[in-house]
Formats: structure tokens, C-alpha cells, sequence
């Protein structure tokens, strides 16, 4: 299942973590310093903003390389 690849960011304790969700895309993480993924391995953070994958179809995870793009677009539940 994808979503079992999706990471998670970790700021550390007292820092501010910023998301940004961008649409059918990946989130706009800022003030990270770690990301730690779904296998619980550690990803330093080396840059101000990341990109995380959230499609699952990276092959760089846990940061997008942007095929996500060809994945076209996700349906969203309206309820
Ligand atoms: S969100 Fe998965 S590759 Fe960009």
C-alpha cells in the first residue's frame, strides 16, 4: 500500500514546523530538521524548505521528485 511509505516530519522540540500542502502534490515542509519515514529511518534535513512526498510513488522518498505530476489528480471525498 503507498500511504505505508508516506513520512513523516520531525522538528525539534522548541522549533516552529511549517506545512504547506500543495494540491494532487507534495507538503512544503520549513523549520524541519529531521524527517523521519514510515520504516522509521532518519533523514537529516540539509535545506530550509523540503518537499515530502505524499503520493507514495517517489524514488527518492521520503522527498517528491516531482512524479507525482504523472500520476494526474487525486479524487478528493466531498462527502
Ligand atoms: S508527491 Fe510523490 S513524487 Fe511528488
Amino acid at each position: 500500500m503507498r500511504g505505508d511509505r508516506v513520512p513523516v516530519a520531525t522538528p525539534l522540540p522548541t522549533e516552529l514546523l511549517r506545512l504547506t500542502e500543495c494540491e494532487d502534490g507534495p507538503v512544503l515542509v520549513r523549520g524541519a530538521r529531521v524527517v523521519v519515514d514510515a520504516q522509521g529511518v532518519t533523514h537529516p534535513v540539509t535545506r530550509p524548505v523540503v518537499a515530502l512526498c505524499r503520493c507514495g510513488a517517489s524514488q527518492r522518498l521520503p522527498w517528491c521528485d516531482g512524479v507525482h505530476k504523472r500520476l494526474g489528480k487525486r479524487e478528493t471525498s466531498t462527502g
